[in-house]
């Protein structure tokens, strides 16, 4: 963190080599319910999972799921990881947002700040994020 309180980039350790989706993972959590809270099977979080890997079924992107990310209060929940990078958590999605999710991950691997660009970012990203955690080589000073 500089004098100012801001994280410089570092853009000579980020690469956007074209094949660094490989870098970036995809947590889907698939315990999520829909806006009914209903504990139906399959939850909409485990659609959504089977959504984003069909979207990336092309592309060489990982996508993981878990059990739960602690943001059950914004229903359908993601999170996008780069080595090196920022974090992102995300809410308010829907079983359909896969191929949101992947043109995130997409847009992440081409950035070479750390960062998703916001501009260019579907609007479900753009009106779910919930927070952006930097990664620890950013505090370090
Ligand atoms: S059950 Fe999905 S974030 Fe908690």
């Amino acid at each position: 963190m500089d004098r100012n309180g801001s994280f410089p980039a570092n853009s000579a350790e980020i690469s956007s080599e074209p094949d660094a989706l490989a870098g970036v993972t995809v947590i889907v959590c698939s315990s999520c319910r829909d806006e009914t809270g209903s504990d139906a099977h399959p939850r909409a979080g485990a659609l959504l999972a089977e959504d984003t890997r069909r979207a990336a079924s092309s592309e060489n992107i990982r996508i993981r799921t878990v059990e739960c990310l602690g943001n059950c209060k914004r229903r359908l929940s993601a999170a996008l990881l780069r080595d090196g990078c920022w974090s992102y958590v995300f809410g308010d999605l829907a079983a359909t947002s896969g191929a949101d999710l992947v043109a995130g991950a997409k847009l992440f691997a081409t950035s070479t700040d750390g960062l998703i660009p916001w501009r260019d970012r579907p609007d479900s990203l753009k009106r779910g994020l919930v927070a952006r955690i930097p990664p620890l080589d950013m505090l370090k000073d």
